[in-house]
Order: C-alpha cells, then structure tokens, then sequence
C-alpha cells in the first residue's frame, strides 16, 4: 500500500517507518521538522535497506497535502503530526489548537478531495483523564485537563464525526500509553530539544553525565513504593501496532484501540531496570509532585489482542536497553 506518513520524522513516526517499510509498504513522510531532521527518515532508509518519499510540508496546508497524496496516489495515511508537550500546550493553546486540532481538519479536507478514506490517528492515553478504574478500558469516560489532551479528545470526536458522514471512511484511533525505547540498531530514537520532560530521556541523559541527577517527582503517592506508575511500550512494539491497525481497516469502521503493556511500572522501576541494563548509577532526588500528574494508570489490552492480534512484546529491560544505546551511540541525537 502507499502509505502518507504526516510526522514521520518524528520519534513514533520513524520507528513506524522502518516496520511499514518492513512489511513490503511504501511510505511518503510528510513533516515540516518542526519537532525532527530529515537525518531521522535517511537512517530509516540505512535500516530497511529500502528508499521513501519525503515531503517537506506543513499539515495546515492542504494544497501542499493534496498534491502529496495524488503525486504519489496515497490510499491511507498514518497521521503523527501535532506538537505534544503539555506543559506548553497551557502557554500556548492557540498554537496547539492550530496546529494539532486545525491541522487535522485541513488534513481531512486533503483525503476528501482525493478519495482517500483510510486514516490512522495518534491519540493518548491522556483522553482518559482521572481514572475511574483501572486499567483503562476503551469506554472509560473521556476527560481532559490541558489544551493538549483537549485537543487529542476533539480530534477523536471530529474523526467519529466524520465516519458518520463518510459511512465508507476507515478510522483508527490509538491510544498511546508511554512509549519509550529505540530502534535496536540504535540508529534512531527519541530526541528532545531542550531538557526532556519525560522519564526515559531525561535519566538517559543523567547516565550520559549531560545532567546531574534526576528529580523524582513525588515519593508519597498511594503507590507501591510512592512513585507514579505508567504503562512504558516500547516504540517498535507501538510501530507494529500501526501495521497491525492498517491490516485491520480493511472495511469501513471507526474504532478506538488502547495501544500498551497492559503492565504498570513505578519510577523507580524504571531506575532499577536502567541501571540493571547499562551498568550505570543514576543520582536521585524526590521532589514535590508535578502539577497534572496522576498516581497511577495502565491500559487494558484486551480489545488490541483480540481486534488487532497484536500485544507488547519488549521488556522494560529491552526498553531500557535500546534507549541507553541509542543515547550512547547518538550523544546529541541527530544533529552532527
Ligand atoms: P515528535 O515530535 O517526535 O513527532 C511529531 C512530528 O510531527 C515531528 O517530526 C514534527 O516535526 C512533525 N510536525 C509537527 N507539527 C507539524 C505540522 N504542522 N506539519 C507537519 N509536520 C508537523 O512526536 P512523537 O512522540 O513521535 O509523537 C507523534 C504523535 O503521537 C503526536 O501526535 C503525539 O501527540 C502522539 N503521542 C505521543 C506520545 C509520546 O509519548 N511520544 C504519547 C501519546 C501520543
Ligand atoms: C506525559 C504527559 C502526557 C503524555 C505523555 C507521553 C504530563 C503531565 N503528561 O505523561 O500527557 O501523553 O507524557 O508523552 O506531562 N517523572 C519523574 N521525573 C522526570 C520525568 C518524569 O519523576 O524528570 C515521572 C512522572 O512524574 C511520571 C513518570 O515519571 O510519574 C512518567 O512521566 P513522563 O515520562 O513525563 O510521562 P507522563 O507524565 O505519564
């Protein structure tokens, strides 16, 4: 299949690159670089072996997006592109809402005017707010707290409405949990700019000797040892997911699909299993907890088994692995 990849420079769209290429599809990214290098999709092609199309191009532009998908006579698209730290999102609502929440709607209007009814979107675990059980099961209820998760839950809801208008249109809604990890060759991975916000990256970067310690926070969560707990994927369990997810849209239907380990794991589990896996000490202290964070969540994987035959294979310790080599092997990502 030809398949248009809106953000597939970035973190999740790479690894998903290399298993789409993997799996005998043939890909054009389109990013505008704003959060990514092109030096990211040159090192898909030095994995796979396999050449891809990449356009240059912003998603609010949708002549931009209309010629890519006739020029190349797209049939689905996996759509990646937003900007996605929460923190700013509060800063700067406009700028996410246009980016991430009009963005979308301009890259619909694209898929309209050239036929194209296949779409396979990133959304979050974040759509669930405050949980009401756990694990998350895809009817919990919906809830947001920032401009970011606002607008995962809007995009979803325009998606659900546009299947009901375009009856024939196939959708895919993934809800992400935490991915972490890199691609085993250690060619690609997560870059941040700045200081992470995330956990993986940022004691990557405390065992690399760029930052002192990490800043723990909160210790007195109703937790087992007191630290918060996530669901960690590793990227490429996360990538196949989307073949899997492209595989199954073979008739119409919207459907959302949690996309995790189905596992939850503390802060300091993650420091255990890194340190188990790359020999390194990582410096700690616990600090007050981070405004907007929950104690504990995890994602029920039960329809991803059962819908899509996919499940999480990697290990926190394969995790931890994969993004202490990419980290070792790429000290300042994809910049020279
Ligand atoms: P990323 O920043 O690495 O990748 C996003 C890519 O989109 C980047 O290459 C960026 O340059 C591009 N982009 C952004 N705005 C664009 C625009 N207007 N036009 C064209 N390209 C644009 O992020 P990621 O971690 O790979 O996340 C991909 C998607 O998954 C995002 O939608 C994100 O919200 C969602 N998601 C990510 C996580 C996570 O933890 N990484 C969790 C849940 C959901
Ligand atoms: C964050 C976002 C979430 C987004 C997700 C994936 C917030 C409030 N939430 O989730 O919307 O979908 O990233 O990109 O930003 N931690 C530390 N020290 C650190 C960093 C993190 O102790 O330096 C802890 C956090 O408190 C949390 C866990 O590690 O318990 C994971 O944090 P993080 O990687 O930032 O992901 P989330 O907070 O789950």
């Amino acid at each position: 299949m030809n398949i248009l990849v809106t953000g597939g420079a970035g973190y999740i769209g790479s690894h998903t690159c290399v298993e789409l290429l993997n799996a005998g599809h043939r890909v054009v990214v389109f990013d505008n670089f704003c959060n990514s290098f092109p030096e990211a999709v040159r090192r898909v092609e030095t994995i796979t072996g396999k050449s891809l199309a990449l356009v240059e191009g912003d998603i609010r532009d949708r002549a931009a997006i209309e010629q890519a998908l006739r020029q190349y006579q797209c049939e689905a698209v996996i759509h990646f592109a937003g900007l996605k730290a929460v923190g700013e999102s509060v800063a700067k609502p406009l700028e996410y809402y246009d980016n991430n929440v009009v963005g979308t709607i301009r890259l619909l209007e694209a898929m309209q005017a050239t036929g194209v009814k296949t779409i396979v979107f990133s959304s979050s675990a974040t759509v669930y707010g405050m949980p009401q059980f756990l694990p998350y099961r895809e009817d919990h209820p919906l809830s947001a707290t920032n401009p970011y998760g606002r607008g995962k839950i809007m995009v979803e809801e325009i998606l659900r409405d546009f299947h009901v208008a375009q009856p024939d249109s196939r959708i895919a809604l993934l809800r992400y949990f935490n991915p972490v990890g890199a691609h085993e060759s250690g060619l690609i991975g997560e870059d941040p700019q700045g200081v992470p916000n995330n956990l993986m990256p940022f004691v990557t970067q405390v065992a690399i000797g760029k930052r002192d310690r990490l800043n723990i926070w909160g210790g007195d969560y109703e937790t087992p040892d007191g630290t918060g707990v996530r669901d960690y994927i590793h990227v490429t369990d996360l990538a196949i997911g989307h073949v899997k997810a492209l595989e199954y849209l073979q008739k119409p239907q919207c459907f959302a699909v949690n996309l995790g380990s189905g596992q939850g794991h503390s802060v300091f589990d993650v420091v255990k299993a890194f340190e188990q896996t790359s020999g390194k000490n990582i410096p700690y202290k616990i600090e007050p907890r981070r405004p907007g964070d929950l104690p504990a969540y995890y994602a029920d994987v039960t329809l991803a088994k059962s819908v899509l035959d996919w499940e999480a294979t990697r290990s926190l310790k394969t995790m931890c692995a994969d993004s202490w080599r990419w980290q070792m092997n790429n000290p300042n990502g994809f910049r020279a």
